[in-house]
């Protein structure tokens, strides 16, 4: 069975009948394996602008202390998984929401403690997504686990699926943002190799949430994973998902 790994971003999930939702189910319905990993920058941001804490960035990482590990905790496990898994679930397709305190789903090593509370996907336990598949159960992973003094990390949710994709022998990666793809002078670029997304991200092209989203797939490809594609969703569900790709 192919897996599909779907990461969807928190920049396209727009509230409402949500299109992409819709797509990502429609696949999911065509069989083989799916997962999704779902971001939620944007609530994140409003949460912490309510609660009176400051966003900061640093290469598109969002600086995460304890603070707002504790908000990026809640929004993403307690609101915005949950809100995707109740919307699949009304689709026809029933989900699960879990982060990685979930059965041990997976733990989270530090990156640069100049960050806070961020880092990268260390152990994964592919038999939880597993026995949700075999229960057919579509697994809804929010990017936000344990790390080391059992303390909450926040993981960008673009690395966390590509860890996901590279861990579970994945045919695919499709990271669903709310831009066609890596623009260039805005027109979309089809294919993106290695040595050209260095260029783009080295000549500021490639920015902000970009810079992550297009490092999680080389990164994803690399490590084996058949394909990574940033897109809008465009063909999501049909044949031939449009963006750009990233291929061995
Ligand atoms: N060259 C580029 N082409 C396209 N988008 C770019 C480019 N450079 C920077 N961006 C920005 O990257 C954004 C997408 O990344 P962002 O992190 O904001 O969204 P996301 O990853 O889908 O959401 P989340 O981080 O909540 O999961 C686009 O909305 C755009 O503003
Ligand atoms: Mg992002």
């Amino acid at each position: 069975l192919e897996t599909t790994v779907i990461k969807i971003g928190g920049a396209s999930l727009g509230g409402g009948a949500d299109p992409v939702v819709a797509a990502a189910a429609r696949h999911a319905r065509r069989g083989g394996r799916t997962l999704v990993v779902h971001g939620g920058g944007s609530e994140i941001t409003a949460w912490c602008r309510r609660l009176g804490i400051e966003s900061r960035f640093r290469d598109g990482l969002r600086v995460t202390d304890a603070d707002t590990a504790d908000v990026v905790e809640m929004v993403l496990a307690g609101r915005v998984g949950r809100a995707l898994a109740a919307a699949f679930t009304a689709a026809g397709v029933p989900a699960v929401s879990l982060s990685g305190k979930d059965a041990g789903l997976f733990a989270v090593e530090p990156l640069d403690p100049g960050l806070g509370q961020v880092g990268h996907l260390g152990r994964v336990e592919a038999g939880v997504l597993a026995a949700l598949w075999g229960a057919g159960l579509l697994p809804v992973v929010a990017p936000v686990g344990p790390g080391p003094g059992g303390r909450t990390f926040n993981v960008n949710a673009d690395d966390a699926a590509a860890d996901l994709a590279a861990a579970l022998g994945a045919a695919t990666l499709l990271l669903v943002s709310d831009v066609p793809g890596v623009l260039v002078d805005g027109r979309l670029l089809p294919r993106c190799s290695p040595a050209q997304a260095e260029e783009l991200i080295a000549a500021g092209v490639v920015t902000a949430g970009m810079v992550p989203k297009v490092r999680a797939c080389l990164r994803a490809v690399a490590a084996g994973v058949g394909r990574a594609v940033i897109t809008d969703g465009a063909g999501l569900g049909g044949d031939e998902v449009r963006g750009t790709t990233f291929a061995a």
